[in-house]
């Protein structure tokens, strides 16, 4: 069995938590936008100076997956900024969950998920949100195992596409 190991990301890691972030968009969703559009989203998204500002923001987190020493996966979480007239100042949200496809399955994608609830929740309850695209059905299974409804909708920017993604929200304390 490898070894699994989940760590806070620092900025001594930009490289890799841009990489990583690259693959898994790509390999997840990359079948559903233009070439151009993904690159341009990419960029904007998991580039380099992005990812050092994600990595500066103290009010952020991010992890990464290792298996055996290889990156494998991600993690960031922060305050929240989905469009929905319910979120409140001091809300948290989970922004990125990913697994590289050949290491899902092997329950790493909840152990992370429990490691990032952990640090939203550190000072106290809170309540939490996700955003998930409408056709996501596994992450929408384990988002709603964890307590998460859906509580509105969004259409989800890259390039000329516009996807429908859905609001998901969990209430402080419970
Ligand atoms: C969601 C994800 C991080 C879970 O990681 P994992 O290591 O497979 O998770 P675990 O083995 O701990 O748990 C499996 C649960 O994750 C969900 N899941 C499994 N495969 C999945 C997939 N390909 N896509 C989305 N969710 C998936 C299911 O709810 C599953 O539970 P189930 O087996 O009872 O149906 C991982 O599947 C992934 O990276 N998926 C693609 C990216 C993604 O959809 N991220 C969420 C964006 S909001």
């Amino acid at each position: 069995m490898p070894e699994t190991v989940i760590r806070r990301a620092t900025p001594a890691d930009a490289q890799a938590l841009s990489a990583i972030g690259r693959d898994t968009f790509v390999e997840t969703f990359g079948h559903l936008y233009p070439p151009d559009d993904l690159r341009a989203f990419l960029a904007a998204s998991y580039g380099l100076r992005k990812t050092h500002a994600d990595l500066a923001d103290p009010t952020k987190a991010a992890w990464l997956v290792e298996e055996d020493g290889k990156v494998v996966g991600h993690a960031m979480a922060g305050p929240c900024d989905l469009p929905h007239d319910g979120v409140a100042p001091g809300d948290g949200e989970l922004k990125r969950l990913y697994i590289l496809a050949a290491h899902q399955g092997g329950g790493a994608g909840s152990r992370l998920l429990a490691q990032t609830f952990d640090w939203l929740l550190k000072d106290g309850p809170r309540t939490l949100w996700i955003g998930v695209w409408s056709e996501n059905f596994g992450a929408q299974r384990l988002y709603a195992r964890h307590g998460f409804e859906k509580a509105g909708e969004y259409e989800f920017a890259v390039g000329q596409i516009r996807d429908r993604e859905f609001i998901l929200r969990r209430a402080a304390g419970s």
